[in-house]
């Protein structure tokens, strides 16, 4: 079975451990609740270094809704044997105290790519991403680190973080990995109605589509993306928070895709948020 550490310490001392034997570090940090996205971020990992350790902490600083944190599944012995069939070598799973002691106060902020989309509609999310995600790298100082595209504002966040504050890491984006309807895999997908689900694939669809239109410049995106919004309403999504084009490094705004750009996505159905997010060529 998945050798599980829980505190700081003992993550160091297994990942000297490697070290002392010559081998290179992965870290894939997870919430837990563990699906093939996760799974292939661990594939990636196993591919590109020696060793490949696995974190899983259900961050309560990154949720903005004490519902959302309440319902998030918690399936650590399931998530282990995942993690062991899919090549891992190490689990941290520290409890919060762990992570985050009494008296503990600094947070890490990172200013402009989070001003938006899920910065706006998520008060204090990416603080709270920024800050676990810094300790894990400095806990761990894995030779690379895997985030998922799925969450792209975030993986662009962490880019940016890692830039400014010298964490000595390359981070390394996976693409998203979807059901063959579409549907970008989530954590969250296991709390929609089979009637929901239903419409769930409505969102990569329709950023495809938007996609295809946008491609290669000289449309303006600001109508297409009126028509987008109107289309998720249309197929049953309740409401929109965003649908967005963006500059694909900064996630400035664009208002044609005239250069390497990402549209991105969020939108409810009943209290279920999901997001999603494409390249535009
Ligand atoms: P979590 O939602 O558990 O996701 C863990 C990693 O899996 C993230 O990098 C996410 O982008 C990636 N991922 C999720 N679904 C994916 C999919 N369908 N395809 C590819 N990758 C996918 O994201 C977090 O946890 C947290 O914010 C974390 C980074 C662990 C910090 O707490």
């Amino acid at each position: 079975p998945l050798p599980i550490v829980r505190t700081v310490g003992a993550l160091r001392t297994r990942i000297r451990g490697f070290r002392q034997a010559g081998e290179t570090v992965a870290l894939v940090p997870t919430m837990g609740a563990l699906h093939e996205g996760h799974l292939e971020l661990a594939h990636r990992a196993g591919a590109a270094c020696d060793r490949v350790v696995a974190t899983l902490f259900v961050n309560p600083k990154q949720f903005d809704r004490p519902d959302d944190l309440e319902r998030y599944p918690r399936t650590e012995a399931r998530d282990a044997e995942l993690l062991a069939g899919a090549g891992c070598h190490l689990l941290f799973a520290p409890p919060a105290e762990e992570v985050y002691p009494d008296g503990f106060a600094t947070t890490v902020s990172v200013a402009g790519v989070t001003g938006s989309m899920e910065g706006a509609h998520r008060p204090g999310h990416f603080d709270g991403v920024a800050t676990v995600v810094t300790k894990l790298l400095l806990q761990g100082l894995p030779d690379i680190a895997f985030f998922g595209e799925k969450d792209y504002q975030q993986l662009q966040t962490i880019r940016r973080m890692v830039r400014d504050l010298d964490i000595p890491v390359a981070i390394e984006g996976v693409p998203t990995v979807r059901e063959a309807d579409g549907l970008a895999l989530s954590s969250r997908n296991r709390n929609l109605t089979a009637e929901q689900r239903r419409i769930a694939p409505a969102l990569a669809k329709t950023l495809y589509d938007i996609a295809a239109r946008l491609s290669g410049g000289g449309v303006d995106a600001g109508l297409v993306l009126d028509e987008g919004r109107e289309a998720l309403l249309r197929a049953g999504f309740d409401s929109v928070d965003y649908l967005e084009l963006r500059d694909s490094a900064n996630l400035t705004p664009l208002a044609q895709a005239d250069r390497p750009a990402r549209l991105l996505a969020a939108a409810w159905l009943g209290h279920t948020r999901l997001i999603d997010n494409v390249p535009v060529e």
